[in-house]
């Protein structure tokens, strides 16, 4: 479903070699987890997946279609499939639940609707069941700014379901949350994952929750792809090598 093939990313204002020659694929049905420090790569990797980031070096291929030689409408359609989660949520604040989840469907419709906030019968029954299936029925006329951050992430989620998507991005997107919402909040995406068989590729810090949820773990260390496989084998060495510190830390040593 997605082929990525020597994909590497400098970034020349910092003169980072974000990513170097990453060779991966991902299949419908993976859950994936994506582990690595801060600063491994692991947003560079998603933004080039979702189109924010171009590629200095390789290939990304989504269903067979190399997305570098696709037209601009080509694009659009490839983008829309793809849903996306952030860390804070980036939602309209003063919009209410149903309204923020609406702004999903933009990708499929013409700018002069958007303007005027028009949608069809189907658009808005869409809603319904997508605002239903994240558990925000009774809230869905309550203006975001009043939600918790859990809640703020279910109309995340349920904007990005909006898009009806066959991919699922999510850029840490339990990172400002506490433990145990960050549990539900990954509990409501491996059954979105299941119930739409969606491919869900997500970054995120806490190893905990990748090895309970994943089917597969990936780990980027220093912009190298160093680990691939299953959360079963993601143990105290590969953990380890994830997260070490090239150099000691002098901070205490000064
Ligand atoms: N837009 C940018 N311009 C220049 N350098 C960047 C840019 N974005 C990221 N970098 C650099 O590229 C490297 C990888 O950054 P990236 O944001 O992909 O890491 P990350 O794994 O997502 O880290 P974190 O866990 O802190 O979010 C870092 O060294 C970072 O400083
Ligand atoms: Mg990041």
């Amino acid at each position: 479903m997605i082929m990525v093939e020597n994909l590497s990313v400098h970034y020349p204002d910092t003169k980072v070699e974000a990513l170097t020659n990453i060779n991966v694929s991902f299949n419908k049905g993976d859950f994936v987890c994506v582990l690595g420090k801060s600063g491994a790569g692991k947003s560079t990797f998603i933004r080039c997946i979702n189109g924010l980031q171009k590629p200095t070096g390789g290939e990304i291929y989504i269903d067979d279609q190399r997305v570098s030689t696709l037209k601009e409408e080509q694009l659009r359609k490839v983008r829309r499939e793809m849903g996306m989660v952030f860390q804070h949520f980036s939602l309209i604040p003063r919009l209410s639940v149903q309204q923020n989840i609406l702004t999903g469907t933009f990708g499929y419709r013409s700018s002069f609707k958007n303007m005027i906030g028009y949608f069809t019968a189907n658009e808005l029954e869409l809603a319904k069941r997508v605002i239903s299936s994240v558990g925000l029925t009774e809230m869905a006329n309550r203006r975001v700014e009043y939600l918790s951050g859990g809640q703020k992430q279910r109309v995340g989620i349920a904007r990005a379901l909006m898009q009806q998507p066959k991919i699922l991005l999510g850029d840490e997107p339990v990172a400002s949350l506490d433990p145990g919402t960050s549990n539900h909040i990954f509990t409501l995406l491996k059954e979105m994952h299941e119930r739409l068989k969606l491919l869900t590729i997500i970054n995120v810090h806490d190893v905990d929750l990748a090895k309970r949820y994943a089917t597969r773990i990936i780990a980027f260390k220093n912009g190298h792809l160093i680990y691939d496989g299953s959360p079963e084998d993601f143990n105290d060495k590969e953990y380890y090598e994830t997260y070490e510190s090239e150099q000691q830390n002098s901070f205490f040593s000064m």
